[in-house]
């Protein structure tokens, strides 16, 4: 027998049932029974928001899948580009469709001058480098006048194209410009990795040379970014993109929602905390702090959706060795694997199933490379955008309706107004 929920309306004893497909029950079905009454459910704890075929994520068995294929095998075999189109468009690419895939998206790169000089470098000296970047994906949308036209396939594309392939020349833009260094172009000759490497760090040297093992670990922390379901940042790009806004001011509406220091600034806060806890000799005091309430949270610890080890910390934490292999051992390492090591023995953390997330390990990566901190979201914006991207995509061909929630209005009932002298 199909399993379904039955909800009955105990004023008039009136009920519906409606079945239980894919894991959720069509709340429509209750509109005629319930009227003007609504389900109550801030932050979407209990609410799917829509269908998606995208990305598969099971908490408890701690199981990522992009299109079906585990994060594991992705990570090991394939590119942040490749992943890109397969969130994308559905499908692995078949060798031409890669190639010119990677072909259109290398011949994207560069931005209009107006957008460096004008807009980029009109920012204050200490501008952060994500708010940077959220005011330049939205003043995109000036430029590329036809990316209205949602409903042309042909153009929604070119849009997509140009929004990955731009990302990493506006991350390093901001950054460059916050440090007083001249702006480096893009280099159409090496990896997407390897060209925002170097658009980061030439300095004088007529060409840099992105290290084989640091380019492949960056490669490998932009696949394990590139999406995650109905996070913040995505459903602020749905919200956006249902309102039929260009995808530039969709996707910059998701990055401010990545800008929030819940969401994309997590990693910062582990690294913030290492320094805190100062010596491997501190752990179990500050771990003893966190239990009794009076240190905090454990920075990097816990999932609103992982019961179970984050999938995407355990090959995060492997990259990490290989990382220091090139930029020597982050001293902060020792101190974040006891931590780990006291954490996973308590019966604290176990009881309430708080492992390591992928914040934990990405931070100590991003410091070894030499990032700036106030880098660190930025960092996490450049792959999420192909994530929000397949979600636009989708949304729009699933033609869904304009995200508007109602509420429960809670404030004072009618009243007259009152003359500012007789208040
Ligand atoms: N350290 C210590 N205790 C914790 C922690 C932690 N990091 N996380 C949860 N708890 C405790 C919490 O105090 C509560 O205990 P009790 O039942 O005694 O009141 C219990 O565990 C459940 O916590 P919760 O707040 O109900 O859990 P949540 O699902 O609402 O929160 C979270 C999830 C990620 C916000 C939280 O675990 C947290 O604040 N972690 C630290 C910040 C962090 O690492 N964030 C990055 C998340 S991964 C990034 C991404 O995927 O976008």
């Amino acid at each position: 027998m199909a399993e379904s929920v039955t909800i009955t309306d105990n004023r008039t004893g009136v009920a519906i049932e409606s079945p239980i497909v894919n894991g959720g029950v069509d709340a429509s079905a209750w509109r005629k029974l319930l009227g003007n009454t609504w389900f109550y459910d801030p932050g979407f704890m209990q609410t799917a928001a829509t269908s998606s075929a995208i990305t598969e994520l099971d908490g408890e068995a701690g199981i990522l899948r992009y299109r079906g294929y585990p994060i594991e095998q992705l990570a090991e075999h394939s590119t942040y580009l490749e992943v890109a189109y397969l969130l994308i468009y559905g499908d692995l690419p078949d060798d031409q469709q890669y190639e010119h895939w990677v072909h259109d998206i290398t011949y994207h790169t560069f931005i209009h001058e107006n957008v460096r000089k004008r807009f980029m470098e009109g920012f204050h000296y200490d501008a952060h480098p994500m708010g940077m970047l959220v005011s330049a994906v939205a003043a995109l949308s000036t430029f590329y006048l036809e990316a209205k036209n949602i409903d042309d396939e042909e153009i929604r594309n070119k849009q997509i194209v140009r929004l990955i392939a731009k990302m990493p020349t506006l991350a390093a833009c901001a950054h460059r410009f916050s440090v007083g260094q001249p702006f480096v172009y893009p280099d159409n000759s090496v990896s997407f990795c390897a060209n925002f490497l170097q658009m980061m760090w030439k300095v004088a040297e007529p060409r840099f040379e992105a290290d084989p093992k640091l380019e492949r670990a960056l490669d490998v922390l932009f696949i394990l970014h590139a999406d995650h379901e109905q996070n913040c940042g995505t459903t602020a790009m749905r919200v956006a993109g249902s309102a039929h806004s260009d995808p530039y001011s969709s996707t910059a509406a998701a990055a401010a929602a990545l800008y929030g220091p819940r969401h994309g600034g997590a990693n910062e806060a582990v690294i913030k905390m290492l320094r805190e806890i100062g010596s491997v000799e501190n752990v179990p005091d500050y771990v003893k702090a966190v239990k009794s309430g009076q240190g905090g949270r454990l920075q990097g610890f816990g999932h609103r959706v992982y019961k179970n080890y984050d999938p995407r910390a355990t090959i995060i934490k492997k990259a990490a060795y290989d990382v220091f292999d090139v930029t020597g051992k982050n001293p902060l390492l020792d101190i974040a694997l006891k931590l780990e090591e006291v954490a996973l023995a308590d019966d604290y953390f176990i009881s309430r199933k708080l492992y390591p997330n992928v914040d934990f390990y990405s931070g100590l990566i991003y410091q070894a490379m030499g990032f700036p901190q106030d880098m660190f979201t930025v960092l996490f914006a450049i792959p999420r955008t192909a994530g929000w991207l397949a979600h636009w995509k989708e949304l729009l061909e699933q033609d869904q309706k304009i995200a508007r929630p109602r509420q429960l209005y809670v404030g004072s009932p009618v009243r007259d107004y009152v003359e500012m002298k007789d208040r």
